[in-house]
């Protein structure tokens, strides 16, 4: 709860994909919330999307952390398709779901990426570059 805090918008509550308990999403030690992750966290929009430069770190990122399991085009090997438009779970459709997913991983290979070291404004590049696969 943020007391007397009088903002317009409810900050977003993000669950878990496997059982929607509450998931909390807190900086790392040493992480810095970016301007873009406070932004995500008021809005659910991702102000990374379609961001030239961020896509460029997002798609490096992705080479390194997801490609060997989804593939360079997110067609999909061990882990599900991430460009197909169907999704294993529906919240992955949006940015908020796809953000719980990477934040909180889901099941078996697919592991939490904040207990792997990644940042929540890495994850927002991550994102960025994922739903920049679909549009070809
Ligand atoms: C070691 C293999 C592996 C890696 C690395 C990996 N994934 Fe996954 N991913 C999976 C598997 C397996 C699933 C299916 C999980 C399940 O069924 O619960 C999955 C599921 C997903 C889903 C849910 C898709 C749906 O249809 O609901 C998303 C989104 C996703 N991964 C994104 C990523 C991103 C982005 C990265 C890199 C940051 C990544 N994954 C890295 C294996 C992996």
């Amino acid at each position: 709860m943020v007391l007397g805090a009088g903002a317009a918008a409810e900050p977003i509550v993000f669950r878990h994909v496997l059982d929607n308990s509450p998931l909390e999403v807190k900086p790392r030690p040493n992480e810095v919330e970016s301007e873009a992750v406070k932004s995500f966290k008021e809005t659910g929009k991702n102000p990374y999307a379609g961001e030239e430069q961020a896509l460029a770190e997002g798609k490096r990122l992705y080479q390194v952390n997801c490609q060997a399991c989804h593939l360079p085009d997110g067609s999909g090997r061990i882990g599900s398709t991430l460009i197909a438009g169907t999704w294993k779970y529906e919240r992955a459709a949006t940015d908020v779901g796809m953000f719980e997913i990477l934040y909180g991983g889901a099941s078996g290979a697919m592991q939490s990426f904040a207990r792997r070291g990644m940042t929540q404004d890495q994850m927002l590049k991550v994102i960025a570059y994922v739903r920049s696969l679909k549009k070809t």
